[in-house]
């Protein structure tokens, strides 16, 4: 039993993470901060077939609610929003038969004049990730200052900023201004790649991770 698990999580360890997830809720644009007015398409992507997912969402004023259900525009596995609005914020997931979940991402809507573009999804240790601060009307390359964590850390004078080989110690609470045109809303980006973050988010998504380990150890 104990080479069993150890095997198993030797296995864990090869394996990127995000092979966890049965299904995929993409993003596009790949953004998540978006302007008042703003288009958005949802999708939910299995490798098999599409069939049968929903895109289901958690907003300040409701709880699990479908697209197409007063909010979105439905077809097959995906679900558009046409104007978004910022009642629209929330975290976003695609479910199958009212159980199994994907990954889920948070998306904020501003009423404001300048947005964060920031990686929707987590970011792998090591990967470069860019960050755009965009206002609503003006070209996207004005100066900006970016923060992490309440604190400024870089000012660019195009109006994006790349951080390189991202790590653990990346991960926080990001925003940016542009002089003279406001602030962007605040988003998390999370760093993932190593066992333990495969862990926890086998933990929080404990439905598909019970088969996820079924598949595991059937392999052995
Ligand atoms: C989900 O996304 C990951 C990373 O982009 C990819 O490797 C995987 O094949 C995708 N899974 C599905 C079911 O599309
Ligand atoms: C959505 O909200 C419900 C009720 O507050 C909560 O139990 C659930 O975990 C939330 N789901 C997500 C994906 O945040
Ligand atoms: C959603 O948007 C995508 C991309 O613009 C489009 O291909 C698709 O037909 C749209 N679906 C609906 C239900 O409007
Ligand atoms: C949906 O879930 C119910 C209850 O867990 C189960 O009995 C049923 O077989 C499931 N259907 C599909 C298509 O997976
Ligand atoms: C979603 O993002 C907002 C803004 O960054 C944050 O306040 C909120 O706690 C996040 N929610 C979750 C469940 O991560």
């Amino acid at each position: 039993m104990e080479d069993t698990s150890l095997l198993f999580l030797l296995f864990l360890t090869s394996m990127p993470c995000r092979i966890t997830n049965q299904a995929n809720l993409t993003v596009s644009p790949s953004s998540s901060q978006f302007f008042e007015g703003d288009f958005v398409s949802l999708s939910c992507e299995e490798d098999d077939s599409s069939a049968g997912w929903t895109v289901r969402r958690n907003t300040s004023k409701q709880q699990r609610t479908q697209c197409g259900d007063g909010w979105g525009k439905p077809d097959d596995s995906s679900c558009n929003i046409t104007m978004m609005v910022p009642h629209d914020s929330g975290i976003y997931w695609c479910e199958f038969n009212q159980s199994t979940i994907s990954n889920m991402v948070n998306l904020t809507v501003t009423g404001g004049s300048v947005i964060l573009q920031s990686p929707v999804l987590p970011v792998m240790e090591g990967d470069d990730v860019t960050l755009l601060c965009k206002t609503k009307t003006t070209p996207s390359n004005l100066p900006a200052a970016f923060y992490k964590d309440g604190s400024l850390i870089r000012k660019q004078p195009t109006g994006h900023m790349t951080i390189q080989h991202v790590s653990r110690s990346d991960e926080g609470l990001y925003k940016c201004d542009i002089s003279g045109h406001g602030e962007s809303p605040s988003s998390w980006i999370t760093v993932t790649g190593d066992t333990l973050t495969c862990l926890c988010f086998c933990s929080f998504q404990h439905s598909q991770c019970d088969d996820n380990l079924m598949t595991v150890f059937a392999l052995f």
